[in-house]
């Protein structure tokens, strides 16, 4: 497929990029900066502002592309992840800004352009958790799509604003549009850098409900998400499908969830559900933290 992917430099985005060229997609990468990688296409343009996204959206990927034709060629997807993507990085008042109001221009920009399928970065803040004032516990467990979304900060305000505004543009448009609400992001260098840590202290990964998602498998939901038609208005989790710590489910539970409502569970199995995503797409993760550390206990 011809892709527009935003924010591709980024975290996330750099790997999922990888990911979809390993497919043989195209991929126009627009951001604020370029993604050195071969095989990508950048484009420099700010999502806040309307007209260069309007623009972008009907762009020459590269010079071969005007060898072939008379007008630049549709993209027949696009893959949205630019954001300022956590709270405490600029003023809660830009942030906000910044995240609905580029939102808000990448899906009208794009569906304007007659595209047919948008995937967009959510995140797990919308449940509440991660960015709460003192601890915030789930109403109950796993965490599914169903659960409440209680944001109280201005990064996650911006994305259930974000998921509001998606769903109205799906209504009027019919296209499909799939929110992820993405877990902690994990680059393949961060297991043997961040997780010995968490194994040290699994009260790091409370505010993250002890989930992660590994940047490749990210890569392969965007993937599933792009083969996967006709779902209309769709929220995922997205994460891996066991625990970011070394303790069982029933250790978890003890030290932290004591009274929560629970549905019966495997002794590694995540709490933030990915059960809809492996229905309904087929996901799959292929990456656990207990592939990149040595000797971890066993559980
Ligand atoms: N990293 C995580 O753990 C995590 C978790 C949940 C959700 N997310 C979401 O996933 C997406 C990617 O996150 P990330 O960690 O890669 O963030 P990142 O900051 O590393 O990457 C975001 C990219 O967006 C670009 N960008 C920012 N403002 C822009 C603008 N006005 N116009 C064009 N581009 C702009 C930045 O230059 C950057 O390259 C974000 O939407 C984020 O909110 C991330």
């Amino acid at each position: 497929m011809r892709i527009l992917f935003t924010g591709g430099s980024g975290k996330a985005g750099r790997h999922a990029i990888a990911y979809l060229l390993n497919q043989g997609h195209r991929v126009v990468n627009v951001d604020l900066t370029p993604l050195d990688l071969p095989g990508v296409d950048n484009r420099i343009a700010d999502m806040t502002d309307a007209g260069q996204m309007f623009d972008v959206m009907h762009s020459w990927a590269g010079y071969d592309e005007m060898e072939d034709h008379r007008a630049p060629p549709h993209f027949e997807a696009v893959v949205h992840f630019a954001a300022v993507p956590r709270l405490l990085m600029k003023s809660d008042n830009e942030c906000y800004r910044i995240n609905t109001i580029g939102t808000y221009n990448v899906l009208d920009a794009a569906l304007k352009a007659g595209v047919r399928k948008v995937i967009f970065a959510s995140s797990e803040t919308t449940y509440g958790i991660c960015f709460a004032g003192g601890e915030r516990r789930p109403d109950y467990l796993p965490i599914d799509e169903d659960h409440p979304v209680v944001p109280e900060d201005s990064y996650a305000m911006s994305k259930v604003t974000n998921e509001v505004t998606a769903q109205c543009f799906q209504r009027r448009s019919g296209a499909d549009i799939y929110g992820l609400r993405i877990n902690n992001v994990i680059e393949p260098h961060e297991y043997r850098a961040n997780f010995p840590a968490y194994m040290a202290n699994p009260d790091l990964r409370r505010r993250n409900i002890f989930a992660y998602i590994d940047a490749r498998d990210l890569g392969q939901m965007v993937q599933r998400c792009l083969e996967t038609d006709g779902l209309g208005y769709q929220i995922f989790n997205v994460a891996n499908r066991d625990h970011s710590v070394n303790l069982t489910t029933e250790e978890i539970i003890a030290r932290y969830y004591q009274g929560l409502p629970a549905k019966p569970m495997g002794p590694r199995e995540t709490f933030y559900s990915i059960k809809k995503a492996e229905e309904l797409l087929g996901f799959a993760p292929e990456h656990n933290w207990r592939m990149y550390l040595d000797d971890p206990r066993e559980v």
